[in-house]
């Protein structure tokens, strides 16, 4: 890994253990785009700008007439708005005047070992001094607006990461428009864009379509990074697959609205742009305030989606989770959710714990319904202190019943929202998010809370705090069940309103922040009617997200799947759920692939499936560790095969694999020879559960014969080798 500039031809270059990221900053002070892909030798990169692409429409920049120099058909690192470049913008300030023309140059730059904090915002960390930052400092002379670009690498993994700063140094109010954490700027159209589509109960799904001309976007307005598009892209090479060709992936860390584009323009070259969304936001920038952007991580590799996905995986559990749950085995939960809904009192959540027991389950999560006076979805949020109707002598009883059944003690939270039946809701009518003169649109008939004021968020924390800190609780669900609507603040000026959106996601980071800060050894599981704010926003807080509330094993194949193109597996939140259409050790499986627990009434279970489910619990405690810290192999994709799906997880010193394959619908024929992955093919590979052992080449180039074993509807099988 480093960073280096070379004074004479103003070229940076920014290498990582596989890659090499360069651009130069020319004559006029912008800095233009060189390369980004494979590790290169220390060459003239400086000779990639000549493009020969000009029209007479291409305006020059003041004073390089004779140069023929146009910001038109230049890859740019930071794109300004109506000075020439009339592709979509990285920036666009407005001025006291009112104008929006934007062009920022370079003026310095610095390169220091480590990564600074980004203040109030989720970022990759660098906790043992492996990555180094440019600092490059920018300037519009116009707008007397300062830009810093903050590019880090790390000497670890092939990713890099982007934040930008604007600083207003002048005497009058700036107000920026639109800006861009990342703009890569790519020589060709000839990309597949790979993005996670979906909806509540079918989120992230995996879909691939090819550049065209124009652009082509994915975002969110919905105040969440939302179930419909999440904020992560591929732009994959045309012949590129899982385990082969060139992949540039780039995700932010954020989780609200966002934008990803992607622009091909008349010369065939495409830019990539992700960012906050510019729709419903502009942020009003006093003399001397700087505002600070989202971080963008990216990665480039020429081994196929399957090894963009095993970059960011390590990057993730490296350089973003934290805390002591980060690499620590989760405990196997129970959730109340599915096994009662809000159908609960104390002496039913003590009896679920007692056969929970029984069973190996070592958490019992009490999911919503517990305080107010909730027995539905119709009220009581914000009004966090326990129903004792139902839970008779207080949750610390209840807690004490659990705990002498031996089970640790898990609670649910609703914190950024409000029901319009609620005592909080009749003290504070206007600590909800609204406009006035405009009736707010109920969703689950719910408001959400004003999290951009600080009285709001300080009294969600305390309520929330006295629950915390006088009782032993292990574990707390963060959800978040509806869309942003009527997004106002009562707090803030006319001017202002336009930051609500970016306010509220900063107000939910901070409230967060103080959460795991007072209470560093809770683990804490996010989850957004399902899986509608999975992102690494999030996961820098909470280490782990519930996937979807679809818990059918089949559907999850296809979140899963598409999740790990750019999560953990450790950060999937995935359950056995009471869904008999599948076998239970087919439920079994497919939840073992992320954080396992079961969200069934235990004591509907036969003998039979008790016996099972004792046996899962056992196969995920010596599984975990593998599941937790190996690499993925995507075999067959539930998207590509109509009747299987497989997976495999290698562990880091390739000794040890875990194969899962599920038939989702009866195949055309038995035979079925499957290629694993990862393997070292010098190595012998022993079958676990057989005995027999096979080369890793035999496994790798001509597969396990599974003929027979898999063929059946829903059938599944866990295959464990060791290496001798
Ligand atoms: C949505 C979550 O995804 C579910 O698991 C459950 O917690 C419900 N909310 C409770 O309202």
């Amino acid at each position: 890994m480093s960073i280096s500039f070379n004074e004479k031809t103003r070229v940076f270059r920014l290498d990582t253990v596989t890659t090499t990221y360069a651009f130069c900053i020319h004559e006029a002070g912008f800095p233009l785009h060189l390369y980004y892909g494979k590790h290169l030798p220390d060459d003239d990169l400086k000779h990639l700008l000549g493009r020969g692409m000009f029209t007479s429409f291409s305006p020059d920049v003041p004073g390089f007439s004779h140069t023929g120099f146009s910001l038109d058909v230049q890859p740019q690192e930071f794109p300004g708005f109506g000075t020439g470049d009339f592709r979509a913008s990285a920036v666009e300030i407005q001025n006291a005047d009112g104008n929006c023309a934007t062009d920022f140059r370079y003026v310095s730059h610095n390169i220091l070992k480590g990564k600074p904090d980004l203040c109030g915002l989720p970022h990759f960390r660098d906790e043992n001094g492996e990555s180094e930052t440019l600092v490059l400092c920018l300037e519009d002379r116009a707008t007397g607006a300062e830009a810093q670009l903050l590019y880090t690498v790390y000497n670890d993994l092939p990713i890099m990461t982007r934040s930008v700063s604007v600083t207003n140094r002048t005497e009058k109010p700036l107000r920026i428009q639109r800006l861009a954490s990342l703009c890569l700027e790519l020589p060709t159209m000839d990309y597949d864009m790979i993005h996670l589509y979906g909806k509540w109960g079918k989120e992230r799904t995996e879909t691939r379509r090819a550049l065209t001309h124009g652009t082509q976007s994915i975002e969110s307005r919905r105040g969440s990074s939302s179930h419909n598009h999440n904020p992560f892209v591929a732009l994959a090479a045309k012949d590129s697959a899982e385990e082969h060709g060139e992949v540039y992936g780039a995700a932010l860390v954020y989780s609200g609205n966002f934008k990803i584009e992607c622009e091909v323009d008349a010369f065939n070259t495409a830019r990539l742009l992700m960012g906050i969304n510019p729709d419903g936001f502009s942020w009003l920038l006093g003399p001397n305030e700087t505002f600070t952007a989202p971080e963008a991580v990216f990665t480039f590799t020429d081994g196929g989606l399957g090894e963009m996905s095993r970059i960011f995986h390590r990057a993730i559990r490296k350089h973003l989770l934290s805390g002591p749950w980060k690499d620590r085995e989760r405990p196997v939960l129970i959730n109340s959710w599915e096994a009662a809904y809000f159908d609960f009192d104390d002496d039913k959540l003590a009896a679920f714990a007692k056969e929970a027991k029984s069973l190996g389950i070592e958490m019992l999560v009490m999911d919503d319904g517990w305080f107010g006076h909730r027995d539905s979805d119709d009220s009581s949020l914000g009004d966090w202190y326990v129903n004792e109707k139902k839970l008779k002598g207080g949750l610390g009883s209840l807690i004490e019943r659990i705990h002498a059944e031996g089970l640790k003690f898990g609670i649910w939270y609703e914190p950024e929202m409000i029901s319009p039946d609620s005592d909080l809701y009749r003290a504070h009518p206007d600590w909800c998010l609204h406009v006035p003169g405009r009736e707010n649109s109920p969703a689950r008939q719910q408001y959400v809370l004003d999290m951009t004021r600080e009285d709001v968020r300080d009294n969600i924390f305390a309520q929330m705090c006295d629950v915390l800190s006088k009782n032993e609780i292990d574990y707390v669900k963060w959800d978040f069940n509806r869309n942003l609507t009527e997004v106002g603040s009562a707090a803030l000026p006319p001017e202002r309103q336009q930051e609500v959106f970016h306010r509220f996601v900063l107000g939910t980071y901070d409230l967060m922040d103080r959460f795991v800060k007072t209470f560093p050894n809770i683990l804490f599981e996010n989850c957004s009617g399902g899986g509608g704010r999975f992102d690494l926003g999030m996961l820098y807080y909470s280490p782990q997200i519930w996937c979807s509330d679809n818990t059918d094993a089949i559907e999850r194949l296809t979140i899963q799947f598409g999740t790990s193109l750019c999560y953990p597996l450790s950060t999937m939140g995935a359950h056995v759920a009471a869904r008999p259409r599948t076998p239970l050790s087919t439920r079994a499986a497919v939840a073992m692939m992320g954080t396992f627990g079961y969200e069934l009434d235990p004591r509907r279970l036969t003998d039979a499936e008790k016996d099972e489910v004792r046996a899962e619990i056992r196969a995920y405690h010596e599984t975990h560790r593998l599941v937790s810290e190996g690499d993925l192999y995507r075999l067959i994709s539930p998207t590509q095969d109509p009747f299987r799906a497989a997976w495999q997880v290698v562990s880091p010193d390739k000794t040890e694999t875990l194969v899962t394959t599920v038939v989702m619908r009866m195949p055309e024929t038995m035979y079925f020879p499957l290629r694993l992955a990862g393997l070292d093919p010098e190595k012998r590979y022993t079958d676990l559960a057989t005995g027999e052992t096979y080369s890793g080449a035999l496994l790798m180039y001509a597969g396990i014969n599974l003929t027979g074993r898999l063929y059946l509807d829903g059938q599944s099988a866990v295959l464990d080798f060791k290496a001798e």
